[in-house]
């Protein structure tokens, strides 16, 4: 099993001390920061957009992993390459020509990612699995952080790693929402390559240690 990455929740942190949490993840152990981009119309919540991405993009000194909860993703792409974004996420659900939109984030320079929220299946992605960089499996539907994890995504970590196996990909597997050192070392062992982790790493008294912690569980 190759190393686990931790990719802390931007969400969940205190936007009125952002540099402050910003801070803290650059000297944790953690690996990406990821930020959760909302429209309110693709998920009922609206987070924050590029302003905010700007300025943690001056501080951050690890991966941008964005994931967008927003319909019309393809207007942004080249906006969010121009912020430093790494890795860019964007909706299966979201995307009516997919492929087009991958080729559009990968002709950016960045990392093309693809969420399924927790109803769709990962059968859906036979045929474009080879163009993802990244599959993002959503354990709780999407909009909100501090929900509780849904128990289904094991079953589909594990069908997503048969599917990029038998295809010859090296897509990596990401899971987000209700992670926690509870669920995280099976979630490893059943094949995840980077977990999200808001509110148990920023609601946490110490979330240097508890960044650590989780580190140490996957070992
Ligand atoms: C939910 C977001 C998640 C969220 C995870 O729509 O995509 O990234 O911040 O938060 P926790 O870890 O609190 O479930
Ligand atoms: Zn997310």
């Amino acid at each position: 099993m190759s190393k686990t990455l931790i990719a802390p929740s931007i969400l969940a942190a205190d936007f009125a001390n952002l540099q402050h949490d910003i801070e803290m993840v650059n000297q944790s152990e953690a690996d990406w920061f990821h930020l959760d981009v909302m429209d309110g119309v693709f998920v009922p919540n609206i987070s924050f957009g590029m302003p905010v991405i700007k300025s943690i993009s001056k501080h951050a000194k690890k991966t941008l992993d964005v994931h967008l909860m927003i319909v019309n993703p393809d207007q942004y792409i080249k906006t969010f390459a121009d912020l430093g974004v790494n890795v860019l996420t964007v909706h299966y659900e979201a995307c009516t020509h997919l492929h087009r939109t991958l080729q559009a984030i990968k002709a950016e320079g960045m990392q093309a990612g693809v969420a399924l929220n927790p109803h769709t299946n990962v059968d859906l992605l036979k045929d474009t699995i080879k163009d993802i960089d990244l599959v993002c499996l959503m354990s709780v539907n999407p909009g909100f952080g501090g929900q509780s994890f849904i128990e289904n995504t094991f079953d589909k970590v594990r069908q997503l790693k048969a599917l990029i196996n038998e295809k010859g990909a090296s897509t990596k597997i990401e899971i987000d929402g209700g992670v926690t050192n509870k669920n995280a070392k099976q979630l490893a062992e059943a094949g995840a390559d980077v977990l999200v982790a808001g509110s148990y790493v920023f609601k946490a008294d110490n979330p240097t240690e508890t960044i650590k912690g989780m580190k140490e569980l996957l070992k």
